[in-house]
């Protein structure tokens, strides 16, 4: 009995007692890991397009994010590794794909895998980097939630190709719901942010209910990420943004800034601008330039991207609350709360 007591008081120590690690150190932990889970493999054809868009970066964003979750439970970020390695590689999967998808030329602020390597390459190595995904996922598993970590990146994954093929269809659908545009970035960014945030808490071996309020988090941040995504698109810096800027424009999205617009346009200005997002340009040429400043102008005049920003904000205080209703201690939460407030200001 005595000793019941103490080994809890201990633990109860060393949970809240654990010196957390910073974002930074949890980057060059990930950053480390990566290193060292290079696709050395033949045929190189396949690996080398991996390779390469790893190694261009990004924010890494999804992984650090599954990090900061696990270690709001539990210090050693080591059994959590894996699962963040096959979040960010579903992740770059996925851009590959979208940006055969999306007629992208940059990433990164360097030329899109099928630009460099050829459409089929984009396909096959982001195939691959699918099924490795679910490999390293399962390096992270163990007895107890095996089931659940793969059954909760499967369902995450079809929402993704769900609000993927959303995505595609409202390019030629005209009309297009507020409510529908949520839904769909939701499927297609959100999830994927929410289920590896709920899937560093269950590798940590937190409460259901502790997992579900952190899935909500990632969720509403998600959808905020997204947001920011699309104003980003149209008004980022070309020199920082490392994407085309203009493109969601160019392959007539339907953003939350087109929607908004449409709805605070004249009838006329609305015809003019409808107009204009059935035309298909070619990429980099002058018409195509001038649909984008026609657009851009168009949002300007009508004020949507501060009411983008709004919304935006909304998620975001609609995330704190789901991370406040955990009820971890201040101290604790701020490390992962101040890595989403500043992702949500980010110029890339
Ligand atoms: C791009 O994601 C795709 C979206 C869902 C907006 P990121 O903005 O996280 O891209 P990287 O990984 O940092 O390049
Ligand atoms: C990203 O949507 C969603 C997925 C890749 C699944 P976007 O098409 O807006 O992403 P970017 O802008 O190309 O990064
Ligand atoms: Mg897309
Ligand atoms: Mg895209
Ligand atoms: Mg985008």
């Amino acid at each position: 009995m005595g000793l019941c007591i103490f080994v809890i008081f201990a633990s109860d120590i060393l949970f809240y007692s654990t010196i957390m690690r910073t974002y930074t150190q949890l980057q060059a932990i990930f950053g480390q890991y990566l290193q060292d889970h290079r696709f050395t493999d033949q045929p190189i054809n396949l690996y080398d397009p991996v390779n390469y868009i790893l190694a261009l970066g990004g924010k890494r964003v999804r992984p650090l994010m599954l990090l900061m979750s696990h270690q709001l439970f539990t210090d050693d970020p080591t059994p959590a590794l894996p699962a963040a390695y096959a979040v960010e590689l579903f992740h770059n999967f996925s851009l590959l794909h979208d940006d055969i998808m999306d007629e992208a030329p940059l990433r990164r602020g360097q030329p899109t895998v099928h630009a460099k390597y050829g459409q089929n390459a984009g396909i096959l190595s982001g195939d691959v980097m699918l099924i490795l995904a679910y490999q390293y996922l399962l390096r992270s598993a163990n007895a107890d939630n095996s089931y659940r970590l793969v059954d909760l990146f499967s369902k995450m994954a079809v929402e993704v190709c769900e609000g993927q093929q959303l995505d595609m269809d409202f390019e030629t659908r005209t009309a297009v719901q507020i409510d529908e545009y949520l839904h769909m970035i939701t499927q297609k960014t959100a999830v994927l942010i929410s289920a590896g945030i709920e899937m560093g808490a269950l590798i940590a071996g937190a409460s259901p209910d502790d997992q579900q309020r952190l899935a909500a988090f990632g969720l509403n941040i998600g959808i905020a990420f997204q947001l920011q995504d699309d104003i980003l698109d149209t008004f980022g810096d070309p020199e920082k943004f490392g994407k085309k800027v203009g493109g969601d424009i160019a392959q007539n999205k339907k953003t939350y800034l087109l929607l908004k617009a449409f709805e605070e346009a004249d009838e006329a200005t609305e015809a003019r601008m409808r107009q204009l997002m059935t035309i298909r340009t070619q990429d980099g040429s002058a018409e195509e330039a001038d649909k984008i400043r026609q657009v851009k102008a168009l949002y300007e005049e009508l004020g949507v991207r501060r009411q983008a920003e709004d919304l935006m904000n909304s998620y975001q205080e609609r995330a704190f609350d789901s991370l406040r209703a955990t009820g971890l201690p201040e101290e604790r939460l701020a490390v992962i709360a101040g890595v989403a407030s500043r992702l949500l200001g980010r110029e890339n």
